[in-house]
């Protein structure tokens, strides 16, 4: 049983260690700067302290500035599009970057949106509400396999991938930096001395991008109708709620045991847990990657994640995503094999009674399941409810309950009318 959530959902983690930070002035130490002998990210180090408003400024230009990619038209917002809920910009499983800007992704676009309580990663994640001697198996961390352990560690990934914004190193970043337009307002945010130093600028401009994504009026509004309702100042029609209930039953959808639909300890819900499972998504062979027969996205145990390549109990899982906004994308699953949410939500109800719907047939004739992943790991995919029946029993989800499902996960996107009201949660 895994239920996570609890110990992160409760304040914006980071936005408490920045504020804390830019007002107090007091260097936020956190685990995610482990590194032995290095002072902690947040220390400051630079002859100004700067302010959460001058950094979210900063880092939103940064964040549009195609200037500080290779190929001159890339920016953060190509990928994370403001006007998809910082999701992806089109219906593409994966977006093109590098040089040239031909190179194709490796998986799909994330939302950036309620990202603000993702706990730093840890492989034996327990929530104290409940038993601390229980380990409920790895959760947290940053991307699809929890690599980066920080919204500022990560930025620095895009920004060097060859795959993406491409630059060669660091000091090609600073340079671009150094002839941005917005160059001099580093000096009078971060205080003399930042624009000349490499280390510095980039850290300069990391922890602005890192602040411009805790924006709670873009990034956590909290505005979808169904935050209207647990505020009770919006009704959900008989449909939705029939929805939300699927979505709950252990039995049924059992949804939210993975994607938490419920206020917990005063906090809005974040559809996700952050833990880690390996749902057996087919193999998407419209990937460049893919066409090579060897390669395999397995998630936690790797390639793009290097830590854990010795634990193969981990192979095949991914980071369990919100689901905020969820209907607005037309790219689900991390490698992006499926475009329809209402296909999504089919995949949960057939996966074990009609494979052969999901997956390829292999040379011999027989359907071949689960075929993303090497067939030793099999023994890691998830098989709770809805993913628990078997041929010949009923599907756990009905063609009704995929239809209030449906309408149900329709409630979780922002910008619904009444609901934009208020930002606290009611009790
Ligand atoms: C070419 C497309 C592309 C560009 C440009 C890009 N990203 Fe991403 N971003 C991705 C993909 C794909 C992932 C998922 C990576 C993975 O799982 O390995 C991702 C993941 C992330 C995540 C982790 C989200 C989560 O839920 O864990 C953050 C944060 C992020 N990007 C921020 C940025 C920032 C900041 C920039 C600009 C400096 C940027 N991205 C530029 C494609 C892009
Ligand atoms: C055992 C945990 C678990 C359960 C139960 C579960 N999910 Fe998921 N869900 C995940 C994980 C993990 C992923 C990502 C898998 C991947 O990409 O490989 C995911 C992905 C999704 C996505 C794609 C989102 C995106 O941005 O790509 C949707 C939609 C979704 N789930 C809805 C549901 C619904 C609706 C239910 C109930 C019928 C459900 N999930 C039950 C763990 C779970």
């Amino acid at each position: 049983m895994r239920q996570l959530g609890g110990r992160y959902a409760a304040a914006g983690l980071w936005a408490t260690l920045l504020l804390g930070f830019a007002t107090a002035g007091r260097p936020a130490a956190t685990a995610t700067t482990a590194t032995a002998g290095a002072a902690p990210f947040y220390a400051n180090r630079f002859t100004k302290l700067p302010t959460a408003r001058a950094l979210t400024s900063l880092g939103r230009k940064l964040f549009f500035d195609p200037g500080l990619s290779a190929s001159g038209v890339l920016s953060c917002a190509s990928c994370h599009d403001p006007a998809s809920h910082f999701g992806p910009p089109n219906g593409r499983s994966v977006q093109r970057g590098g040089v040239q800007g031909a190179s194709e992704g490796l998986r799909a676009v994330p939302s950036l949106m309620y990202s603000q309580n993702i706990p730093v990663f840890s492989e034996h994640y327990s929530d104290d509400e409940g038993d601390d001697s229980v380990d409920q198996g790895p959760a947290g961390g940053r991307t699809w396999d929890g690599r980066a352990e920080s919204a500022h560690d990560q930025a620095r990934e895009p920004l060097l991938s060859a795959l993406e914004m491409a630059n060669p190193n660091e000091h090609a970043i600073a340079v671009k930096l150094r002839h941005a337009p917005y160059a001099a307002e580093f000096e009078t945010v971060f205080g003399e001395g930042v624009l000349p130093d490499d280390a510095q600028l980039l850290r300069a401009a990391l922890l602005s991008l890192e602040t411009f994504q805790q924006d709670p009026a873009l990034f956590y509004p909290y505005t979808s109708k169904y935050d209207g309702w647990l505020r009770r100042q919006v009704a959900l029609t008989p449909q939705e709620l029939r929805g939300l209930a699927v979505f709950n039953d252990p039995a049924k959808g059992n949804c939210a045991q993975c994607h938490p639909s419920a206020i917990k300890e005063g906090a809005f819900p974040q559809f996700t847990d952050y833990g880690y499972v390996a749902l057996g998504v087919p193999r998407n062979r419209a990937l460049a990657a893919n066409a090579d027969p060897q390669y395999f996205d397995l998630g936690l145990c790797g390639p793009l994640r290097t830590d854990l390549a010795d634990r193969k109990q981990y192979c095949g899982m991914f980071r369990t995503p919100s689901l905020r906004n969820v209907a607005t994308r037309r790219v689900f699953f991390h490698n992006g094999a499926v475009h329809r949410l209402v296909d999504v939500l089919r995949f949960y109800a057939e996966r074990d009674l009609r494979p052969e719907r999901w997956y390829p047939r292999g040379p011999d004739g027989r359907v071949w399941i689960f075929d993303d992943l090497p067939a030793a790991y099999r023994a890691n995919i998830d098989h709770e409810p809805p993913l628990d029946r078997r041929p010949g029993e009923a599907p756990a989800l009905d063609a009704a309950d995929i239809a209030d499902l449906l309408a149900f996960l329709g409630t979780l996107t922002d910008g619904y009318g009444a609901a934009s009201a208020g930002l606290s949660p009611v009790n």
